[in-house]
């Protein structure tokens, strides 16, 4: 069975949702508590095993690649100033020389193209696929625990969670079929269902394992829904004649390309790392008490 080594970042999205913040900044540059939303990503593929990062940008993102980039002033700095654990975390997050490539997808025409756009950078080898403004909290990574999956059964791998049923309109949701290895099979899948008629309440969360055969038939795909090559008609193309498993997440999920998914995750990536805790903890219940006298403020202004 061949090894999932490389991955594939779309990072070419505009970016609306989040406007005017990301005008000039791309949202893969936001930060939740010190660390860019891009490099939590780059981390969960890296503890799957990830040995290439793949990154496909677009205009305004040049500053995603500089942030992979050694900086030499920097680290010489650090050094000088005896700053040795900033130092030693800035090198753990570093890609070696050789790791990472960027390409660019030149128009935003879709998720599906955009992954199209990676086809030389990949090969003829099973990629994993995360998308960068969704971004994860467990103990063990999502991507590290669907690699397992795949290396039980070879084949293409979704992550999936639960959402409330009356909110599955706003997703890509799968059909669940038999339970297998420690997935199930993939039954359909549909992207924003209308309200109703979705097979289940489990949704796609961004997170993907996928046979390179992939790439033949985004080549062929037509824009489907908003006008945009959709990724889940293309997969749902490939299931034809490849099985797919679903791989049910059970930690958290932010959607950092919505302000409240951002503002969410800052919370409660604060309220995870050790040194932040308490005082993280006593000033949002601070906060909260003083809440009423707020409310109160606004309704009269
Ligand atoms: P989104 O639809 O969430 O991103 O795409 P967006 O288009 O940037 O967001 P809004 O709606 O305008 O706020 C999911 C992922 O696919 C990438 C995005 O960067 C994001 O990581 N994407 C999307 C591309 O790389 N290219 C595209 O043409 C579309």
């Amino acid at each position: 069975m061949r090894k999932v080594r490389k991955a594939v970042f779309p990072v070419a999205g505009l970016g609306t949702r989040f406007l005017p913040a990301t005008k000039a900044i791309p949202k893969e540059m936001l930060t939740v508590v010190d660390k860019p939303v891009i490099q939590y990503v780059v981390d969960e593929a890296r503890e799957a095993g990830i040995e290439h990062f793949i990154f496909v940008t677009g205009r305004n993102k040049t500053v995603i690649e500089d942030h992979f980039d050694v900086q030499v002033e920097l680290y010489d700095t650090l050094a000088q100033r005896g700053k040795d654990d900033q130092l030693a975390r800035l090198q753990r997050m570093q890609p070696a020389p050789g790791q990472t490539s960027f390409t660019r997808q030149q128009v935003p025409l879709g998720l599906g193209h955009a992954v199209w756009c990676a086809r030389d950078l990949v090969g003829n080898e099973p990629f994993a696929l995360l998308l960068p403004d969704m971004i994860m909290q467990s103990e063990v990574g999502c991507m590290k625990e669907m690699v397992e999956l795949y290396e039980q059964t070879g084949s293409n791998i979704i992550a999936v969670q639960e959402c409330a049923p009356e909110e599955a309109h706003k997703y890509g949701i799968v059909g669940r079929g038999e339970d297998r290895h420690s997935g199930f099979q993939i039954t359909d899948m549909v992207e924003k269902p209308k309200p109703g008629t979705a097979p289940s309440n489990l949704f796609i969360n961004g997170r993907y394992i996928l046979q390179p055969e992939i790439f033949d038939i985004l080549q062929h795909q037509e824009k489907g829904a908003g006008g945009e090559i959709q990724l889940t008609d293309a997969m749902l193309k490939l299931r034809k004649s490849q099985p797919f498993y679903g791989y049910h997440y059970t930690g958290r999920t932010f959607d950092c390309g919505s302000p409240e998914g951002f503002v969410e995750a800052n919370v409660a990536f604060a309220l995870w790392r050790p040194d932040m805790h308490a005082q993280v903890a006593h000033v949002i219940e601070r906060m909260v008490a003083d809440l009423k006298p707020v409310e109160r403020r606004r309704s009269r202004r």
